[in-house]
């Protein structure tokens, strides 16, 4: 698109935040993970063409795409790979990256960063993006963030239904059999997912059959049963056994905890942290908007950085 009297090629690309609801580090050793969509919390990218050379502006830094910091040079290696230099606009690019997604917290910020900014960047060379060309432009940016990251995050990233993953092998969208209320806290401290999953595989010596592993396993197939009955109270139930599990591995915090607690005690469903853990945040569930109320109200209460929540439709 060329704006009236101004000769700079734009485009623009967005995608969405997410959350684990179930499965987290488990995912790792081949275990199952639900994920949700959190359409709300979003990301949108833009390219701009006319520039003496690619330039980043985003929260954490202005300048040129060369020399970004460290945690910036996955999105950097991903538009190298998807910059085609033939292309409108080659000789340099302004990409522009607005995020209402906290970063550190679990919730995909730099996936969805990622597929913003892949999407923006095909549209702007007017060149169709295959899901399975955006996957794997994530997974460059992804590898550099995370180390060997599951895949789950690109995947929850670019689709809007909740999801069934298990890595390397299945995807599949999930049916409710009645909508639920999601609802995501963070907790006082950023998350990190990297030390966390570290941990795990200290704490169970790298061995995938380890009881929380399997146990993990276990409810993740018992939650994607529950949610397609839509017995919900059981599913709450389910997710608190989770969370238990997830503090076995030594991966919630206090304050994590405490936040749970409230939820609970606020009359959640079920709630458990979310994400790698160390920090980072954790989600509650309930059935009704005024449950739904009550609960962000609490875990405002109990020290909650921000909350968000989202409704997951049923199918019936
Ligand atoms: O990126 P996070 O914090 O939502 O955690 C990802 C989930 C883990 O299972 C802990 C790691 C992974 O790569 O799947």
């Amino acid at each position: 698109m060329i704006a009236g009297g101004d000769p700079a090629l734009v485009a623009t690309g967005a995608s969405h935040a997410k959350a684990i609801l179930i499965g987290e580090h488990a995912v790792v050793y081949g275990m199952p993970a639900l994920v949700v969509p959190m359409v709300g919390l979003r990301v949108t990218a833009k390219v701009a063409s006319g520039f003496p050379q690619d330039v980043l502006r985003c929260a954490f830094y202005r300048g040129p795409l060369s020399a970004v910091p460290p945690e910036l040079q996955g999105l950097a290696a991903l538009v190298g790979e998807g910059r085609m230099r033939s292309a409108v606009g080659a000789a340099g690019i302004l990409i522009t990256i607005e995020s209402d997604i906290p970063v550190g917290y679990g919730l995909g910020s730099s996936a969805a960063a990622a597929a913003a900014v892949a999407r923006a960047l095909y549209r702007f060379q007017g060149v169709d993006l295959p899901q399975s060309e955006l996957l794997r432009l994530v997974n460059i940016s992804e590898k550099h963030a995370h180390g060997t990251p599951s895949g789950i995050d690109a995947r929850a990233v670019t689709m809007n239904s909740p999801l069934w993953f298990i890595k390397d092998q299945a995807i599949e969208p999930v049916k409710l059999g009645r909508g639920i209320f999601v609802i995501v806290a963070t907790s006082a401290s950023p998350g990190n997912t990297g030390e966390a999953v570290k941990l795990v595989r200290k704490k169970i010596g790298g061995y995938s059959q380890a009881d929380p592993i399997q146990e993990l396993g276990r409810l993740a197939h018992e939650a994607r049963a529950m949610l397609g009955q839509g017995n919900v109270s059981s599913l709450g139930e389910v997710l608190v056994a989770a969370h238990e599990q997830l503090a076995r591995l030594g991966v919630s915090t206090p304050h994590l905890d405490d936040l749970v607690q409230a939820a609970l005690r606020a009359g959640a469903l079920g709630a458990k942290l979310t994400g790698g853990g160390l920090g980072g945040a954790m989600l509650a569930l309930t059935s009704s908007p005024e449950g739904q109320k009550s609960v962000v109200e609490a875990l405002q209460a109990a020290g909650a950085g921000q909350v968000w929540s989202v409704e997951l439709k049923g199918e019936h």
